[in-house]
């Protein structure tokens, strides 16, 4: 028997016109493969001829593997100039990026360059509004979320294929003295170049992959749980961007110098974030601002977040707006026996496996530093206008509820 849809949940939302009219501005260029970091020193000086760099990287990974030398003797080698600011950590930190700016105020820094994965763009974007925006740049477009329209020009490697900071506008940073963690964007924060070649993603430990993995999915599947129409197009891009990514990324666990397998997760990661798969409908996002509460409170891997609170949302969802869950159900995992309810019920006990054959958690409760008090503060965090998400718009109550199933 069909679930009777809540209209109480989705009266606000429900879109019974046609696509959405979009913009679709991506000025990333993208270069793709093996030994493409021998090109940075080339891409820096097409946009900067005799610019200065800020070389912008995390907490060792890529002293350990041999990128930083390969980087630090192109940039030598091409007589770029450079200063370098190092330890950025995941869920990057407002004073790293703070003092980021200090420099390229002080240094007259021209362009950045990120080296490694989401934390380090997102930080690297930070210091590129701050060092060209007024001091308040950081209440006026991470708290207020006004769009950015000044940026230094950035250009990235990318080591980890997880985030989609390679190619998207969105900066997400952690204010660790009031445990926030918050966002900006602008297609102006879309870095110039991209290079993006799978052998550097061959040191990530398993639980990285699988976090990127994590993330890559939710991605998609914040884009796809829509209640636009006249969308077939980007429904079928996404589910295939789904069914692709669910098949490659154990492959790339168990197999990690895999280079096809690698690649296929890398292009995944940019597609799932670029906003291709996005144009024209809109997207849900209720997911992924919970999460975020989980990270800036208690410091978790973002994708490790999502694989627990994306599982328990579409169980809320399910319930009161089950359409695109059913269509997930039957076209992304092929359950397609039994009613609406048995098939969203088997659709979430599938997803909950392939996040635990990843290797990562599937409740709250596992984590040892988390504890079912903060859940009602956090909820309300998540809805300072009432309401959060658009395939289905919950309230703060709903929100705990949905912690509550992740718990
Ligand atoms: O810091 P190092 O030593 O480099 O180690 C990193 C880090 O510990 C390690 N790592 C990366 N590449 C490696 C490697 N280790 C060995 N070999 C390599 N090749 O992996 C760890 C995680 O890195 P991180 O950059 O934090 O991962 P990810 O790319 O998943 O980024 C997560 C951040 O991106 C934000 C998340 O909220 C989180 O803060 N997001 C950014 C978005 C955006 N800007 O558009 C959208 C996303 O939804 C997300 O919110
Ligand atoms: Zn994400």
């Amino acid at each position: 028997m069909p679930i009777k849809i809540d209209l109480r949940y989705i009266s606000r939302s429900l879109k019974l016109d046609s696509m959405e009219n979009f913009v679709y501005n991506v000025k990333t260029k993208i270069i793709f493969g093996r030994n493409t970091e021998d090109k940075i020193a080339d891409e820096i000086k097409l946009i900067v001829p005799n610019g200065k760099v800020l070389l912008h990287y995390g907490g060792g990974s890529i002293k350990k593997n041999g990128l930083y030398d390969k980087v630090i003797a192109q940039l030598r080698l091409a007589n770029i100039e450079f200063v370098e600011l190092g330890g950025v950590q995941p869920n990057p930190r407002l004073a790293l990026a703070q003092e980021g700016i200090k420099i390229c105020q002080e240094q007259n820094i021209d362009f950045i360059l990120a080296v490694g994965g989401g934390s380090v763009i997102d930080s690297a974007k930070c210091i590129a509004v701050g060092a060209v925006n007024e001091e308040n740049f950081w209440q006026k477009y991470y708290v207020e979320r006004q769009e950015v329209t000044k940026a230094l020009p950035i250009g990235t490697v990318l080591t980890i294929p997880a985030a989609g900071s390679e190619s998207s506008g969105g900066s997400v940073i952690t204010d660790e003295v009031n445990e926030r963690k918050i966002y900006a964007n602008g297609d102006v924060l879309r870095p110039e170049f991209s290079i993006l070649n799978p052998e550097l993603s061959y040191t990530l430990p398993k639980y990285q992959i699988a976090c990127g993995a994590a993330d890559i999915l939710a991605h998609i599947m914040e884009r796809y749980f829509s209640n636009s129409v006249g969308v077939d197009f980007t429904d079928q891009l996404c589910e295939a961007a789904m069914k692709s990514l669910i098949k490659n990324a154990p492959e790339a666990i168990v197999n990690p110098l895999n280079y096809d397998v690698r690649a296929e997760v890398m292009l995944a990661g940019l597609y799932a974030h670029s906003d291709c798969l996005g144009v024209g409908r809109v997207g849900d996002w209720a997911t992924h601002d919970i999460e975020h509460e989980l990270s800036a409170i208690y410091d978790i891997a973002h994708g490790e977040g999502l694989a627990i609170m994306f599982p328990a949302w579409m169980k809320f969802v399910g319930k009161n707006n089950p359409h695109k869950v059913v269509q997930f159900a039957e076209n992304v995992l092929d359950i397609t026996l039994g009613t609406e309810e048995e098939k969203i019920a088997a659709a979430i006990t599938t997803l909950k496996n392939w996040f635990k054959l990843l290797g990562l958690k599937n409740n709250l409760r596992e984590f040892s530093e988390i504890s079912q008090e903060k859940f009602q503060l956090m909820a309300k965090r998540c809805t300072p206008n009432g309401t959060l998400g658009n395939y289905v718009e919950l309230t703060t109550t709903d929100i705990f509820e949905i912690f509550s199933i992740a718990w």
